[in-house]
């Protein structure tokens, strides 16, 4: 009898923290609850790369050059393979002394070249890398043409730092460290807590998430400009006060695995107050990206790209498409 209480309390209980768990997914949270936001305000002068470099370049130093983030968008004389490439393709031969800068380095590269203070002219040619890393085609490369509002009004925000979003221009190409670390000071040297992302500040879920959703969630809106990057984000902000989210991309099973266990992780965090796992949980920005995720706990997410069941040595593949970075 006795036991046969103990098996059914364990059940109840098992039974309620199902529930609890489903009710969970449906409470939803109002985003833009907590905290503050930048848009419309004036851009800070912020510490550049090169001043943080000068005493970092030991620890972060070494492995800069090679990041994604550094170096999405480059000039054309730090990487001599993709201008050798550009140089050999017949069909832009017209423009090809044009090109200042390259975006893109893993799998696709769009040429840009300067076109004013702060803004950057973006040709229509688009090219395909291989997994060796060289030029696999190109498209759209027949007829080069040159559009000089483009990266303004679609790229910007999310290819180079501190865009002054009223004149749509930037401070520096490429993503420095003020874009996740927020407007960091001297004083971070003494007290490390200062600093976002620092060891010791790396548990605030939800902002956390919203520096990397800025520029990681490519289906928003900002509701003060209307375009598809936030608004003068700092780190630190709450980046849903002024971003729009359809966040039920999240289920939809079209959209790529890259994109969708990232909508999924946002929508997790910023509507159902998840603060486990986060973007950085699973990825190291500065390391090799995702080798810890391989120690997270087993939930949906991990769906997104492995079965539901069974072993996790089997990878769903997927390739990554994005209507607005136009691959
Ligand atoms: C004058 C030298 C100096 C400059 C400039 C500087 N830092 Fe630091 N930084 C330090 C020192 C010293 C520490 C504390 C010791 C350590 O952990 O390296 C530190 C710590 C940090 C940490 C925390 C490391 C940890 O262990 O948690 C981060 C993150 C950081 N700095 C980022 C930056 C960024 C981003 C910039 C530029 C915006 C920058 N620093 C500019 C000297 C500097
Ligand atoms: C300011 C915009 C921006 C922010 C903020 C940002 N990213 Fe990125 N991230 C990018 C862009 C752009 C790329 C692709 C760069 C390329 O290939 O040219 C990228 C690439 C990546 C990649 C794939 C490349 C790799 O190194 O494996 C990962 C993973 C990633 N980001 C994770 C993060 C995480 C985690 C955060 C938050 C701590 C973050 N990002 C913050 C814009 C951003
Ligand atoms: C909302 C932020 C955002 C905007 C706006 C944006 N991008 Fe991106 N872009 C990203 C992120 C994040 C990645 C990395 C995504 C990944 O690999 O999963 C990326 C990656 C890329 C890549 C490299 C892909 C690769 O795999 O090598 C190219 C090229 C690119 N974007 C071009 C553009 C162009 C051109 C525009 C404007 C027409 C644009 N992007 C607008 C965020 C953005
Ligand atoms: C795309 C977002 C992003 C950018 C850009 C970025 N960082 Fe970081 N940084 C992180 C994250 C996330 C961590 C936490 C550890 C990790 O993921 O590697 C971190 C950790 C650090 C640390 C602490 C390292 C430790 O031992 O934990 C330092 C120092 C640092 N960053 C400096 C810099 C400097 C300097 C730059 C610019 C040259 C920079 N970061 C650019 C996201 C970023
Ligand atoms: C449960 C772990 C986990 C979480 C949480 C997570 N990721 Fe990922 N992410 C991965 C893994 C694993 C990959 C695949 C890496 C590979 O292909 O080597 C990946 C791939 C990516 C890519 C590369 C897509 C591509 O192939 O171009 C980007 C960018 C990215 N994640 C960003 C993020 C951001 C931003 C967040 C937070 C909103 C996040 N991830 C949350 C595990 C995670
Ligand atoms: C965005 C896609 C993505 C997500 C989400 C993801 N994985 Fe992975 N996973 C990968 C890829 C790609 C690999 C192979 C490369 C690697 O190991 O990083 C992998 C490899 C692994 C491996 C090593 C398998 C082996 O070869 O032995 C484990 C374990 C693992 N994942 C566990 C998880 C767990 C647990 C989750 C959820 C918390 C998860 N993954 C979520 C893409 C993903």
């Amino acid at each position: 009898m006795k036991l046969k209480t103990a098996v059914l309390l364990a059940a109840m209980v098992m039974i309620a923290f199902i529930s609890a768990g489903g009710q969970q997914d449906q409470k939803r949270l109002d985003p833009a609850a907590w905290g503050e936001n930048h848009a419309g305000k004036p851009i800070p002068e912020y510490l550049t790369g090169d001043e943080c470099l000068f005493c970092h370049r030991n620890d972060i130093g070494p492995t800069w050059p090679k990041n994604a983030h550094g170096k999405t968008v480059r000039p054309r004389e730090v990487d001599a393979g993709m201008a050798e490439a550009l140089e050999k393709e017949p069909s832009l031969k017209a423009v090809a002394s044009e090109v200042e800068y390259f975006l893109g380095s893993r799998n696709h590269v769009r040429l840009l070249k300067k076109a004013g203070y702060g803004k950057f002219a973006l040709l229509n040619a688009r090219a395909m890398l291989g997994s060796d890393g060289h030029i696999q085609k190109w498209s759209d490369a027949e007829k080069p043409v040159w559009d000089k509002e483009r990266f303004a009004d679609r790229c910007a925000g999310c290819h180079t730092t501190a865009v002054d979003a009223a004149a749509k221009t930037f401070r520096a190409f490429g993503l420095d460290c003020y874009t996740c670390h927020g407007n960091v000071t001297l004083d971070h040297t003494e007290n490390t807590s200062l600093v976002w992302l620092s060891k010791k500040r790396r548990r605030d879920a939800k902002a956390i998430t919203s520096i990397c959703a800025q520029c990681h969630i490519r289906n928003g809106k900002s509701r003060s400009t209307g375009l598809p990057y936030p608004n003068n984000f700092i780190a630190g902000d709450n980046l849903f006060q002024d971003f729009e989210v359809d966040f039920s991309k999240a289920d939809d099973r079209d959209l790529n695995a890259g994109d969708r266990h990232i909508l999924r992780n946002v929508r997790d965090v910023a509507l159902s107050g998840s603060d486990y796992p986060t973007c950085i949980t699973c990825h190291d920005v500065h390391g090799p990206s995702s080798v810890k995720h391989r120690r997270a706990p087993r939930t949906q997410i991990c769906a997104d790209c492995h079965n539901a069941e069974g072993s996790l040595k089997e990878i769903k593949r997927y390739s990554v498409k994005s209507p607005l970075c136009e691959y």
